[in-house]
């Protein structure tokens, strides 16, 4: 004989059920109720239209958006994220440059491996760069604003120039074609993370005007 379910297990399936639905749909109700998804599309709004008055606004965006949680809508903590976004940058530049230096050696012109070395040395000097305005950064308060501000910018330009001059030096060089882009194209990224980078250091520079 087959084990019917009696009614009264039935019922409190169906009244498992029930619990199990209304637990569902209020989580649900919570999760659409709750202020995250509104912060959020905040966060992610405050970056697009910052990085919108940059040089490189899909760059900037790109970069920028995975930290939007944490930059949130504050034009300290975006000028400090694309500083750091920036640093990380260039440091990885550097080093492969400093690599692909070391490969090439013997086997490049004099002329082209001096250009070479000058490159290595300007995106060393330009990490240096980054890294005081990030420390000026973290020293900025109230108290000391315009004159932190003036020397991050002033760091930060200087980085900018680096970062310029060599990618403009590495235009000339006769290495073979893809080393060459490939290269070249990962200065020019740096260069254009730090262009924006400078972008939002002017614009925190005059808000306080
Ligand atoms: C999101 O932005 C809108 C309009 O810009 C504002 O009214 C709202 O308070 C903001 N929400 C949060 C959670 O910041
Ligand atoms: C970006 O700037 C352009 C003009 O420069 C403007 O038309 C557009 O609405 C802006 N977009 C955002 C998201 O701010
Ligand atoms: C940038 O990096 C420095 C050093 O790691 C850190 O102290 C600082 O909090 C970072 N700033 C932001 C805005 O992420």
């Amino acid at each position: 004989m087959r084990p019917f379910p009696s009614p009264s297990s039935s019922s409190s399936i169906h009244l498992f059920i029930s619990i199990f639905m209304i637990l569902i749909i209020s989580s649900i109700i919570s999760i659409t109720s709750s202020e995250k998804p509104y912060q959020d599309a905040n966060n992610t709004q405050f970056i697009r239209t910052s990085c919108n008055s940059t040089n490189y606004p899909r760059l900037c965006f790109a970069s920028l958006s995975k930290h939007a949680g944490f930059i949130q809508t504050s034009p300290v903590l975006l000028t400090g994220t694309a500083l750091n976004v920036t640093l990380a940058s260039a440091k990885a530049t550097s080093a492969m440059m400093s690599t692909l230096s070391k490969s090439l050696h013997g086997r490049l012109k004099p002329r082209e491996a001096a250009a070479l070395r000058d490159c290595v040395e300007q995106l060393s000097d330009s990490v240096d760069e980054l890294r005081k305005s990030i420390g000026e950064m973290s020293e900025l308060r109230e108290s000391n604003f315009e004159l932190t501000m003036n020397d991050v910018q002033t760091w930060v330009s200087a980085a900018l120039t680096d970062e310029s001059t060599c990618s403009d030096g590495f235009e000339g060089a006769s290495m073979n074609g893809n080393v060459k882009n490939t290269v070249r194209s990962r200065i020019v990224l740096v260069a254009q993370l730090t262009s924006n980078a400078l972008a939002f250091i002017s614009q925190l520079a005059s808000s306080h005007a």
